[in-house]
């Protein structure tokens, strides 16, 4: 599968031998520790003395006032130490990252089923547990339950939104939709997603001197959860360090939603005056925080005869849970990717963010663009469908320009598409005509089993849509024996962005990326930073680490021309080597004499990325630095009996720019491709008529496991350079692929469609594409192509 990485990465070693760790497909810092087992996560840091463990109460209502909380019978439980409520709470009772409408702990009200009423304090984490479970109790919580609204189309219906409608609208697309020769409409939904991080939510505080606290935490964003503990303490900042040196995954779940979890065990630290460890039980870490927003799609178009776009409308209404959280930014990047990789001249996009009594929806790989792109695929399959042309060409027609026809719906003009190659490319690459035609043949003979295949683009925008958020820091430290320590404000999460911040480093300072090492990310180090999100991660701290050598290396270079002649510009610096004026010396034994020299040895770096601005009232500006693109092809085949299919082969080609690091971005690109996958097809979460969540377990919601990836699978990185001077020319890569997924949906709706070939219309499948999904949709196909046949009979003069 990543043959392709090895020979870009021989390929790249020999034809830039100065940039040894730059476009070399190196493994991940740590990936002998973590198939070892030896990778410390936050509930691997040995124990102090004295550590309590917390386990939390939870609502038994969606929607519901608190008549009472009495704990008598929760103290009572044995190794009990003491019970917490938001009335222990010091400062602010709040954990919203944007809005203050997230309590830490529920007051009078509960909001969702699984909402956090009240925190156990116990000897151990089953001890806490099990008296946690006593908020089932009638005895413990009284509730007088209201009225919950639990899904988002009745929430649409009540008019409940957490944040206002967001509107976008270009030209004057109800004149052009009513003009087009073709015209569709329709409906389709999408569910949510749980991100199923392996390493589940933790925090460890430890309290420390001085009104101080330690939080061990997994977050993608210590600053945030600095900020929110030292808030809920009413202590200035500077009072809380977070630190986290590796998550077991975060996919978005982790960028705001460690929060309470933080928050939680600090609070109890600090009234304690012990360490206290919460760890949240998996089904809880379900119940409790956020997921993927699921999307109920309005849209119409009007096309001409080549499939050409002339207008599009669209509503996406998406679950936001019962608070904001992230869901404004969400459903900001919802609107800017509806139009993925196609120019839309007249379009009307709204995004609803639907208040629900269910658990607050945030970021999830994608953070919204997903959910504004899939949709535009849907129906540019549908518009094939109708002009019973092939999906690739009809994606072709609508591409973006180069020079023409780039102007995205929000105002950015895309200056670096690369779409149209990577699709001639791939569709090259993959056989793709030759096989829909052998697949053709395949779905005439074959009254049971039928093949599909799909082909989708993706055109993602890199940045924050939050100007302020694009900017990061780091600190590097050369020892005197000239070894390297970077330290920065990003997080490793299994993406490998620490691998390649170190690769960065050490090209910079000319040195074996042995020499350099990478530390936890702390915030007593790297102060106010932004969540490792967005793909942003190594674009931002790569450029800030590459700063921070570069200083370092600039003083260096000067007592090298001092100690071996020549100017400074031309030292070199490589293979551990100084050179300069025609003679060498050793790195180590440059900076020895720095050090006797009273050189820095250290320094720190700032980015700040250019060119991003953004209005949130219009949702116009530049939020983008620049895109990825990418393109998937899928064949599947469906049992149209079971509902059954398996995923036979794909075929990917992704840009990454110039890789850092070819392996790791294969391995980013595959595993986003399979999550995104999991999503349209396996993953499916389900509510019952109360509000409980009752798919909380990997026995009731199915993510993809190994058996569930292709036998072939091609995956390979585009060669390109970014437009823009990022790191080394690098693209961001942890999202995008997420997308490409949708290849797959769309191949099981293909070969939904030819179960019934003479249909007009295309397929009515929901995604999750569960076999159940499948089934529905393969019954209204048929129902559909029964009443084309009995239509012939009646008239067959006038069939066409
Ligand atoms: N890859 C792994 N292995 N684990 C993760 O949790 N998160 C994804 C992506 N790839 C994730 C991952 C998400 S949601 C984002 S935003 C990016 O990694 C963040 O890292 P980066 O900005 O360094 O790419
Ligand atoms: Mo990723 S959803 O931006 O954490």
């Amino acid at each position: 599968m990543t043959a392709r990485a090895g020979e870009k990465s021989d390929a790249a070693s020999t034809k830039k031998p100065e940039r040894a760790a730059i476009g070399v497909g190196l493994p991940h810092e740590s990936a002998n520790l973590h198939v070892s087992g030896e990778a410390t996560y936050v509930d691997d840091i040995g124990e102090l003395r004295g550590t309590l463990h917390a386990a939390l109460g939870l609502s038994r209502h969606a929607h519901a006032r608190i008549v009472s909380i009495n704990l008598d019978l929760v103290l009572a439980a044995p190794g009990v130490i003491a019970v917490f409520t938001a009335d222990d709470i010091p400062g602010e009772n709040n954990c919203g990252p944007v809005l203050h409408d997230d309590p830490i702990l529920a007051k009078d009200e509960v909001l969702y089923l699984g909402q956090p009423v009240f925190v156990v304090i116990a000897e151990t984490h089953d001890l806490a547990r099990r008296a946690a479970a006593l908020a089932k109790s009638e005895e413990v919580i009284r509730y007088e339950p209201l009225e919950a609204t639990l899904t988002p189309r009745d929430a649409k219906a009540k008019q409940q939104f957490v944040l206002p409608p967001l509107h976008l609208k270009r030209g004057d697309p109800d004149g052009k939709i009513a003009a087009a020769a073709h015209r569709l409409q329709g409906e389709f939904e999408v569910g949510g997603q749980e991100q199923f991080y392996l390493e589940g939510q933790i925090a460890y505080a430890i309290p420390k001197e001085l009104d101080g606290m330690l939080v061990y935490s997994s977050t993608q964003h210590p600053s945030e959860m600095q900020h929110l503990v030292a808030h809920m303490l009413d202590w200035p900042t500077h009072n809380v360090i977070c630190e986290c040196r590796r998550m077991g995954g975060g996919f978005g779940g982790k960028e705001s939603q460690s929060g309470i979890f933080a928050c939680i065990a600090s609070l109890a630290a600090h009234l304690l005056h012990r360490p206290v460890k919460l760890r949240a039980d998996r089904d809880d870490d379900f119940m409790i925080t956020g997921k993927r927003h699921d999307a109920i799609y309005t849209y119409e178009a009007g096309f001409d005869d080549d499939g050409r776009l002339q207008g599009a409308r669209v509503e996406i209404a998406l679950r936001a849970g019962y608070s904001a959280d992230l869901s404004g930014a969400v459903a900001t990047r919802a609107v800017c990717h509806f139009d993925n990789a196609y120019y839309l001249q007249d379009v009307d996009i709204t995004a609803l963010c639907c208040r629900t009594n269910t658990q607050s929806n945030t970021a999830f790989r994608g953070f919204g663009g997903p959910q504004g792109a899939l949709v535009m695929e849907v129906m540019m399959d549908e518009i094939a469908h109708r002009l019973k042309r092939d999906p690739v060409d009809v994606r072709r027609v609508n591409y973006y320009g180069t020079g023409e026809r780039n102007v995205t719906p929000y105002g950015q003009t895309v200056e670096d598409n690369v779409i149209v190659p990577l699709t001639d490319e791939l569709v090259t690459s993959s056989a793709y005509v030759q096989r829909r035609k052998a697949i053709a043949a395949f779905n005439k003979t074959s009254p049971v089993l039928k093949r599909g295949i799909a082909f989708t683009p993706v055109k993602f925008g890199i940045s924050f849509n939050v100007p302020f958020l694009n900017q990061a820091g780091a600190l590097v430290h050369v020892y005197k024996d000239g070894s390297a320590l970077v330290n920065h404000g990003g997080t490793e999460m299994g993406q490998g962005l620490n691998t390649k911040v170190a690769q960065v480093v050490a090209n910079a300072l000319g040195v074996p990326l042995s020499r350099v090492r990478v530390t936890a990310t702390d915030t007593s180090k790297i102060a106010n930073t932004s969540a490792t999100a967005a793909s942003t991660g190594s674009d931002l701290n790569g450029k800030a680490a590459e700063a921070a050598a570069l200083t370092i290396r600039g003083r260096l270079a000067e007592l090298a021309a001092k100690q071996l002649g020549g100017r400074v510009e031309d030292v070199r610096f490589h293979n551990g080597v100084v050179e300069s004026n025609g003679g060498q010396m050793p790195f180590d034994q440059l900076v020895a004499a720095a050090y006797l020299a009273r050189v820095q040895l250290w320094s720190d770096g700032f980015y700040a990325t250019p060119k991003v601005n953004w209005d949130s009232k219009t949702l116009t500006g530049q939020p983008f630095y620049y895109f990825a693109y990418g393109a998937a092809i899928s064949e599947v085949v469906v049992d149209t009996l079971t509902g059954e299919w398996r995923l036979l082969r794909t075929d990917i080609l992704h840009d990454a720019g110039q890789s850092i690091n070819p392996a790791l971005d294969i391995g980013q690109v595959e595993g986003g491709f399979v999550q995104g996958m999991g999503w349209l097809t396996t993953e499916e979460l389900w509510w019952n008529r109360d509000g409980r969540l009752m798919t909380h377990a990997p026995s009731t919601y199915k993510i993809p496991s190994v058996s569930d990836i292709p036998a072939a699978m091609n995956v390979a990185l585009y060669d390109n350079q970014n437009v823009e001077p990022t790191v080394f020319r690098s693209k961001a890569v942890g999202e995008p692929p997420l997308l490409l997924g949708f290849s797959v949906l769309l191949a099981i709706r293909a070969a939904i469609a030819s179960a019934a070939p003479d249909s007009a219309d295309a397929p009515a499948l929901r995604a999750p594409a569960t076999p159940e999904s499948i089934l529905n949709a393969l019954d209204a196909q048929a129902s559909k192509q029964v009443m084309v046949a009995a239509a012939d009979i009646a008239q067959p003069a006038s069939v066409n």
